[in-house]
């Protein structure tokens, strides 16, 4: 069914409370949202915006101060349906001394999986976040990186519906953040529903289909990203370097038109971009360096 809708909030408010119960912090105000069957929905906000806080009343880790929560069809309190939900939590809470396919393993039991289909599922899922390599060193000698990754091996052990994740791309590299975004968007391909939060939005520009913006606690913009990006009064061309002259003619033009050149400059590539292509031109042809000016000088002499 089209526009099925995975996850709907009402008015949902969290208030921490202290040790005797005096209320503490306001995580989250009254906040409103829906999110539908094969979208990527993205939740950002500064730090301490109410992002976790809203992906654990998701799963029902913890309990709402006031408002409505309805996911996969059940109150959020039904931990049943938490069993067709993938989460990667923000801190790794995996054990240490299980190597990467022990750890599948053990997240394959929970879920009452058989050896087999647990063997076979964890040997895709280790190929696919990359982990190859890695597979039978224990998780305490992981970098940041790959615990992220097994982290989302371990979230989708289960093949979710629905998947929640707490920062995907902290910690990774730009391939990693670039190889994140790949796999979140296969989960889209996959029919299912991501929901994930990020204070990066460059991070999730490219793959969310819709994002809410939280801070302090409450929603301050939602929409799709195309809309919320488009800036609908400006128009932006892009030529080959020009002279002066040429510029100054252009000016002339736009007001001719009652328009206003606001600014003129050369755009340059991003240091992303330019990163991943030198890692990429680096894999295809490996041995070839960069060789100062100067120093070829020296060998020309
Ligand atoms: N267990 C807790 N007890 C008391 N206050 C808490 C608790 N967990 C979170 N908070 C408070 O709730 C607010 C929202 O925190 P939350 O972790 O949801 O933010 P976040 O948007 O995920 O931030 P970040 O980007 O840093 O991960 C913060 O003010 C935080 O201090
Ligand atoms: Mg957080």
């Amino acid at each position: 069914m089209d526009n099925e809708s995975v996850i709907q909030v009402s008015n949902l408010t969290k208030i921490y409370r202290d040790f005797w119960g005096r209320k503490k912090v306001r995580a989250l105000n009254s906040l409103s949202l829906e999110v539908k069957k094969g979208e990527i929905f993205g939740l950002l906000g500064p730090n301490g915006s109410g992002k976790t806080t809203t992906l654990k009343l998701l799963l029902g880790l913890l309990f709402p101060s006031e408002g409505e929560i309805n996911v996969l069809g059940q109150p959020a309190t039904n931990v049943e349906k938490n069993e067709r939900i993938g989460y990667l939590p923000e801190e790794s809470y995996l054990y240490r001394f299980l190597n990467a396919e022990e750890t599948l393993d053990f997240y394959g039991r929970l879920f009452k999986m058989s050896a087999k289909e647990r063997r076979e599922r964890s040997a895709e899922l280790i190929e696919k976040v990359g982990l190859g390599h890695a597979k039978r060193r224990q998780l305490k000698e992981y970098s940041k990186g790959m615990t992220r990754r097994i982290g989302l091996a371990q979230a989708l052990i289960n093949n979710p519906d629905l998947v929640m994740l707490d920062e995907p791309t902290s910690g990774l590299d730009p391939l990693g953040t670039d190889d994140m975004k790949r796999m979140i968007l296969e989960l889209k391909e996959q029919g299912k529903t991501v929901l994930m939060c990020s204070h990066l939005l460059a991070d999730v520009q490219d793959v969310c289909d819709r994002i809410a913006i939280l801070y302090g606690g409450e929603l301050k913009v939602m929409g799709r990203v195309d809309d919320l990006l488009k800036e609908q009064e400006e128009t932006q061309i892009l030529t080959s370097r020009l002279s002066e002259e040429a510029i100054k003619e252009i000016e002339q033009v736009v007001a001719k038109h009652n328009g206003k050149v606001d600014s003129v400059d050369h755009p340059t590539a991003t240091l992303e971009s330019l990163f991943l292509k030198t890692v990429q031109e680096s894999k295809a042809r490996p041995g070839q360096r960069f060789v100062p000016e100067s120093e070829e000088k020296k060998a020309a002499e």
